[in-house]
């Protein structure tokens, strides 16, 4: 069996044992030698895998790294596309960056980039996404069949996906401004950038970037930028199970993205309605071209935001900053 098969079979075997699984017994399965398999356990150990020996009784399987290795999430992962290769880095500048690098070779759609912490973390608009180690920072490759326009499709069902994801593993009670940050209240939890290379009518790739507040504290991030942020640790009181959270949002992308594929668009948007904080509230829509007030009243087949005006004037906006203002 080859190095890292090795490495990953004895990992389970381990997990699946209550007790210690002697040497003797995974060197005969795996083929190796009984120092073949000291090796690969010295380099788990390295990885951050607590792991006790007994001299003539084996092997048990104390603790497990929080880190989002694909050893860990790959186990769990049921998905069909999203996450079948899975990029790893302790500390990278931006994910977005590393998977558009991977996207322009050729990586397979579905190629996911990981981190526990960025350099160089990008946000929406140029601005910095800082990255403490205790979030989420990946990037996942797409190829979506859709011309550049349409490319808000992809942008709204990530956030979809992202927050049934936090409300099934965590229960906290996400919602999603528009059109894809996802807030706890009025403070940014999760932020999402989607960036393409696209022909005049096709899109190459997009690579769509998410940056999670996970078991970071409000203290971890810039004073001025504490007012409009929480956490999920901070809002639980308590640490997540980054993993599990991890691996749930490559479930869902899986799912939605099969979804969109297959022509259930509608069935997404219905989805991204349920969870949304922006409709029926009363909005500021500020893009270059000026600010507008209004109560945000829907949103149309491509994704862009329909308000409506005190007067009765009605505008779409396919991109825009969006600022709630208060119920309407
Ligand atoms: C926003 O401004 O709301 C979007 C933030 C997106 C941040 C994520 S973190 C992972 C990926 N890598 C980046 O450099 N940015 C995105």
């Amino acid at each position: 069996m080859r190095g890292p098969l090795a490495k990953a079979t004895i990992l389970s075997r381990l997990r699946e044992s209550p007790g210690y699984v002697s040497g003797e017994r995974l060197s005969a399965e795996i083929g190796i030698s009984r120092p073949g398999v000291w090796k690969h356990i010295e380099n788990l150990r390295a990885e951050g895998y607590r792991i006790d020996a007994l001299p003539r009784v084996g092997y048990r399987l104390l603790s497990s790294p929080d880190l989002l290795v694909p050893a860990e999430i790959l186990p769990r992962l049921r998905t069909k596309l999203i996450g079948r290769r899975i990029l790893h880095f302790d500390s990278v500048a931006s994910t977005n960056d590393a998977a558009k690098e991977l996207a322009m070779k050729g990586a397979a759609e579905g190629t996911v980039v990981v981190a526990e912490t960025q350099g160089a973390g990008r946000g929406r608009l140029g601005r910095p996404w800082v990255s403490p180690r205790g979030g989420i920072y990946f990037s996942v490759v797409l190829r979506p069949k859709l011309p550049p326009t349409e490319v808000a499709k992809v942008t709204l069902t990530m956030a979809v996906s992202i927050a049934a994801a936090i409300r099934q593993t965590t229960g906290v009670a996400v919602t999603i401004k528009w059109p894809n940050d996802i807030l706890f209240g009025e403070r940014k939890i999760v932020g999402i950038l989607t960036e393409m290379a696209a022909e005049a009518d096709s899109v190459g790739f997009a690579v769509v970037g998410i940056g999670m507040n996970a078991n970071t504290q409000p203290a971890d991030y810039p004073v001025a930028m504490r007012s409009g942020l929480t956490t999920l640790a901070a809002e639980l009181e308590g640490p997540v199970d980054r993993v599990a959270l991890f691996a749930a949002c490559l479930e869902e992308i899986d799912r939605d993205w099969a979804r969109l594929a297959e022509g259930g668009l509608d069935d997404v948007f219905d989805d991204w309605r349920s969870m949304s904080s922006t409709l029926a509230t009363r909005v500021r829509v500020s893009t270059v071209a000026g600010a507008f007030e209004g109560v945000a009243k829907g949103i149309d087949t491509n994704g862009a935001l329909v308000v409506e005006d005190d007067g009765g004037e009605v505008r779409t906006f396919a991109s825009g900053e969006v600022e709630h203002l208060r119920p309407a």
